[in-house]
């Protein structure tokens, strides 16, 4: 955490999510600066591994940012990531961190306020997290 934001690492697939993303810049639309986006081919590219290794190099949160349901071009990239996430969740429970602290998104590559509402939503969520007001 620098300057009071959080470091926020944002696992993005390359059709959807940082399209999207893309688009919320063209429309000059802001979200937060400290998220750090990881273009994917596919969030099917996501393991549990990468997620942990995300914390252990000091990521305050992780977003996992695929296409919506059903639309993956690897057919079911977006919903192996939804299980690793959710895996990756409870391996973080189990070492005692919060697993508020890693979310999966789907967002269309034509969804660009999408992409920065959730990406201001989960910055706060990650921000009362390290501030202490809830478990870290
Ligand atoms: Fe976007 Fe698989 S191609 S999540």
């Amino acid at each position: 955490m620098k300057n009071n934001q959080p470091d926020i690492i944002a696992f993005c697939c390359h059709y959807c999510a940082f399209t999207a993303a893309d688009l919320a810049g063209t429309m000059r639309l802001q979200y937060p600066a400290n998220i750090r986006i990881v273009r994917l081919p596919c969030t099917g590219r996501v393991d549990a591994n990468m997620i942990l290794q995300a914390f252990v190099e000091g990521a305050d949160g992780v977003m996992v940012a695929g296409c919506e349901e059903g639309s993956c071009h690897f057919i079911l990239g977006n919903l192996r990531a939804l299980k690793r996430v959710t895996y990756a969740k409870k391996l973080l429970t189990e070492a005692g961190v919060n697993s508020e602290r890693l979310e999966m998104y789907h967002i269309a590559a034509s969804q660009g306020p999408l992409f920065a509402q959730k990406s201001k939503e989960f910055t706060e969520r990650i921000a009362n997290i390290m501030s202490g007001s809830a478990n870290k």
